[in-house]
């Protein structure tokens, strides 16, 4: 079933079942915007084929031209249509064979004629394989899907169809609700040749490194141009951010982790992986407290760096970081 939602703007909330995969195809097919749940965060897709489809999404999120989006794929196969993926690169086919569907997103040589704006320009594309319903529409639009968060630029991304509504509601033709997002926190960004991780996120490194036998490069220096979109300041609420907090202040909303003295709460038992899934909804949750109860100042627990707590801590420094 489809429905209106009339409180925000025009984008339309699709079910996720059989019939809102199907709208979400077909609005997908003719070039429009469609926000997509997927185990990391929503995305905001588009045909990846259709140039003037890939400028709406910079048009809708206000996004720097120079940031190249993910090309979304159903399969492997899906993948070669995009990315150079030669029949003998046993590195990409297996981290393929064992991380897809998942939250991994491989950096590969592009092939040509994928729209310049889907690369920004790069020689390489960024490909991953969505697990859940997102793939289901991939499969029925039988393209790939350019889709970066669906957030306004540099502000907390989505985990849940109302936060993709609050943010851009009025600048997309829909939203597929799959309700919350279950790894919570955007994939993580392999470049393949050579292994090199550019972005943690929602598959932790360990795992990566135990596929490949070896350790990882390391290339995720906030502001450089590995990953483009690793900009400084990003996922910023509006109060500030002070990060490794380990008193609640009576000056600040706290947000904790491995405690239940806390307003917002990441993780009570300190899971990382729970830390992950709740991270942006308690963002914006300390928010709209600190909003509430005029306090300009959000204070963060100390998160440890392993796992996915590394992923957790890189997206709390960005919040944290001086505004540009
Ligand atoms: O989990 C995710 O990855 C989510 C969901 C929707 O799939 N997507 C996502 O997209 O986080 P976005 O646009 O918010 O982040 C994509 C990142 C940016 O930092 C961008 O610079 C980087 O991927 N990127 C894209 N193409 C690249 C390339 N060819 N080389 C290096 N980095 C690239
Ligand atoms: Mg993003």
């Amino acid at each position: 079933m489809t429905t209106r939602t009339p409180r925000h703007g025009r984008a339309r909330r699709l079910a996720a079942d059989p019939d809102g995969v199907a709208e979400a195809a077909r609005v997908l097919r003719g070039g429009g915007l469609v926000a997509l749940p997927t185990e990391t965060v929503y995305g905001l897709a588009a045909r990846a084929d259709d140039p003037d489809a890939v400028a709406r999404i910079y048009a809708a999120k206000g996004r720097p031209s120079f940031n190249p989006l993910i090309v979304h794929v159903a399969d492997a196969a899906m993948a070669a249509e995009v990315a150079e993926v030669a029949e003998v690169d046993a590195v990409a086919r297996g981290l393929m064979d064992r991380f897809w569907p998942g939250p991994l997103t491989l950096v590969l040589p592009a092939r040509r004629g994928l729209a310049q704006a889907v690369t920004a320009g790069l020689p390489t594309v960024a490909v991953r394989c969505p697990d859940g319903i997102a793939r289901d529409v991939i499969r029925a639009v039988g393209v790939p899907l350019a889709a970066p968060s669906a957030n306004p630029s540099g502000r907390v991304s989505p985990t849940t169809a109302a936060h993709v509504l609050d943010g851009l509601g009025d600048r997309i033709d829909a939203v597929l609700d799959g309700g919350p997002c279950a790894v919570g926190i955007e994939s993580t960004i392999l470049r393949v040749h050579p292994p090199t991780l550019l972005r943690e996120g929602g598959l932790a490194a360990e795992e990566v490194e135990a596929a490949l036998g070896h350790p990882l490069e390391r290339d995720t220096t906030p502001g450089r141009v590995a990953a483009p979109g690793q900009m400084g300041s990003h996922y910023a609420p509006k109060a500030a951010v002070r990060l490794g907090v380990a008193v609640r202040a009576p000056d600040a909303v706290f947000v904790g982790y491995g405690t239940a003295q806390a307003d917002v709460l990441l993780s009570e038992a300190g899971d990382p992986v729970e830390a992950a899934a709740r991270l942006f909804a308690a963002l914006r949750a300390a928010d709209d407290i600190a909003t509430a109860r005029g306090l300009s100042r959000i204070d963060v627990a100390p998160v440890p760096e392993e796992g996915l707590g590394r992923a957790v801590n890189d997206r709390l420094r960005r919040a944290a970081a001086p505004r540009g």
